[in-house]
């Protein structure tokens, strides 16, 4: 077997980070992952292919240095950090520790060992609250909570650090992600879990009574808020196309991931339902703070610089897909 270019997966036991470790062994890399396992599941990372693991914290740099000491890495995927933006507001300290200081550790193992290429995983949440739809990457970064400022200053780091010659990077926005490997076999298994569809597919299963709408009276066609949705074997596919980018030289920058296309809380549970073919009983709740009626990637400049187009991110496949999952797994992984 030809040699495989290793890569560094921080956060590889988690939702989006197993799907991208699968990615890397069908495109012929060597993941290597760094999870410190604090929501991610050993078991999506051994579902996800080939792989070594280090058990290990961000903060700690001396666990990082000793991975690093191991191996050649090609580039890092750093998927690694904490993300809810409740959470966020009650303890910002976590979130700044891990998503800035964390993450600053790690370029900081990078630099000292000549590794250059990182494709950081950003969030539509650095933009707040949208000044108009579908939004560029140059559309105004205005975040509303802790959880969007600590992605943002890595990504302000990571311009810094590029500028300075020290690290090439892409910063992937993503917008909503959701669905799951059409396998079944690796999924979303959060806790807790804050994401529409997880939620409506435990109201399919029985385990909730009702799915809470969060506000019908916002200014979009049905009241509920729109947003973009992109399956996770479409986000996994765009970090190999982005690793692949840097490698060749490619530009450094920021990108959105979503599709373009924006779908109602009422749709998506409509798509859940034909789905699942069970229904899915909603109850109209308060709106919650800091969530604007719609949220829409522009995602031209991925599709112009990476030539990423999204294939299974059809509202009718990503409920489908993610289904199959849930219907096997409905507690999740057993770890
Ligand atoms: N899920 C989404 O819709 C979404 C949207 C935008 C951005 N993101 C970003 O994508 C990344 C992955 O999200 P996800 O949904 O897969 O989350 P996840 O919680 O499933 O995965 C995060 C992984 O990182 C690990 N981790 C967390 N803190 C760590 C630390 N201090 N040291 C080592 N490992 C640590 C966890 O154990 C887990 O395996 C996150 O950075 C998140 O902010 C996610």
């Amino acid at each position: 077997m030809p040699h495989r270019k290793e890569v560094l997966v921080t956060g590889g036991c988690g939702y989006i980070g197993s799907h991208a470790v699968r990615a890397l062994n069908e495109a012929g890399f060597a993941p290597v992952v760094l999870d410190n396992l604090s929501t991610g599941h050993l078991e999506a990372l051994t579902a996800a292919g080939d792989f070594k693991l280090y058990q290990a914290e961000l903060r700690d740099e001396n666990a990082l240095e000793s991975c690093f000491k191991q191996h050649r890495f090609t580039g890092v995927l750093h998927f690694a950090g904490v993300a809810l933006v409740g959470e966020s507001v009650r303890d910002p300290e976590k979130y700044y520790g891990t998503n800035v200081i964390g993450s600053l550790n790690l370029i900081a193992v990078c630099k000292r060992h000549g590794v250059k290429n990182l494709v950081f995983s950003s969030t539509a949440a650095t933009y707040g609250v949208p000044q108009s739809v579908p939004m560029a990457e140059d559309h105004p970064q205005h975040p509303i909570n802790p959880y969007g400022r600590t992605k943002l200053t890595f990504e302000q780091a990571l311009q810094s650090y590029h500028g300075a010659g020290q690290i090439d990077y892409l910063a992937l926005r993503y917008f909503n992600a959701a669905g799951s490997d059409p396998r079944g076999d690796i999924g979303e298994a959060h806790d807790p879990e804050t994401h529409l569809i997880p939620n409506a597919y435990r109201v399919a299963l029985g385990q909730l009574a009702h799915l809470t709408v969060h506000g019908n009276d916002y200014p979009t066609p049905d009241g509920t808020c729109i947003r973009d949705y992109i399956h996770v074997t479409d986000l996994a596919e765009a970090h190999v196309l982005a690793l692949t980018h840097l490698l060749n030289g490619g530009v450094s920058g920021a990108m959105n991931l979503g599709t373009g296309q924006g779908h109602s809380v009422l749709d998506v549970v409509k798509a859940c339902e034909a789905a699942s073919g069970r229904k899915i009983p909603v109850v109209m709740g308060a709106r919650r703070e800091g969530d604007p009626p719609s949220l829409v990637a522009d995602p031209g400049k991925a599709k112009q610089v990476l030539g990423f187009a999204a294939r299974r991110s059809d509202l009718a496949t990503i409920a489908a897909d993610a289904w199959r999952w849930f219907e096997k797994h409905p507690h999740g992984y057993a770890s």
